[in-house]
């Protein structure tokens, strides 16, 4: 597939809290996301997966209108990772298995190899996810997200409780999957060195339009605007 193809287009999308959003994102490309708190991240994540919906605009998956596709699909093929890892109480297994188990695709669902994907021992098959710490969850988490083995991963602050040593882990792991999985992956950040050091591009948003957007390098090194000029400096 053409690498420069893009995966997500968002054209013109609007809600309650967004206005007039128009990007794009690129197979295999990491975005990073920022802004201050309130600014409509969270709400720009929610939309591509159809957890909300645009009140205008549209958004493409592949070329394909995202309200054309059924909502289970879409939410397999565009996996999202939160904050905190929402396992439901079980072991890891269980919770790896979910998505797969719910389609019936279950003897293709392959722990092991999606243990061995987020760098985490078999042993922790039957591990308990409330004995796990913060970072094994986080990574449990991610093995769930791509049982359902999804071509774009949206994450909302995934690394942001975690200490540096595990958010480090975390970002090897998710460049491995772009690479090896050739994934694009949206990611939501507080960390500015985060989104620097993760980003190829990257989206600022304050208060619900998109005020700068560009080549991540080239946007940290030379903001356009001197909304995005400020937030570096704060
Ligand atoms: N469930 C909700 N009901 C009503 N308003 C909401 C809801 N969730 C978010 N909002 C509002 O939508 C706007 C954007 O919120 P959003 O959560 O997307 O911001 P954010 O950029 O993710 O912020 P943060 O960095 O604090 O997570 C805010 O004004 C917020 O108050
Ligand atoms: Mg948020």
């Amino acid at each position: 597939m053409d690498r420069n193809q893009s995966i997500i287009t968002c054209k013109d999308v609007s809600t309650d809290h967004l206005k007039n959003l128009s990007f794009d994102i690129k197979r295999r490309q990491i975005t990073t996301v920022v802004g201050p708190s309130g600014a409509g991240k969270s709400s720009l994540l929610f939309l591509l997966n159809r957890l909300e919906e645009p009140t205008s605009g549209e958004i493409y998956y592949l070329g394909k209108n995202i309200k054309d596709i059924a909502v289970t699909q879409l939410r397999c093929e565009i996996g999202m990772v939160f904050q905190s890892a929402y396992l439901f109480d079980g072991t890891a297994e269980e919770n790896i298995q979910y998505g797969p188990k719910l389609r019936d695709e279950l003897e293709e669902c392959d722990v092991d190899r999606l243990l061995d994907l987020v760098e985490l021992p078999q042993s922790f098959k039957s591990r308990h996810v409330t004995s796990l710490s913060g970072g094994e969850q986080q990574r449990v988490a991610i093995a769930r997200t791509f049982a359902n083995k999804p071509s774009v991963l949206l994450l909302d602050e995934a690394t942001s409780a975690l200490d540096i040593k595990t958010t480090e882990h975390i970002e090897e792991i998710l460049i491995r999957l772009r690479d090896e999985k050739e994934v694009s992956i949206l990611m939501v950040t507080h960390n500015l060195k985060q989104a620097e050091r993760m980003g190829e591009q990257t989206l600022y948003i304050e208060e619900g339009s998109l005020i700068e957007r560009g080549l991540t390098s080239e946007m940290f090194e030379h903001p356009q605007t001197n909304h995005f000029e400020k937030f570096l400096k704060e």
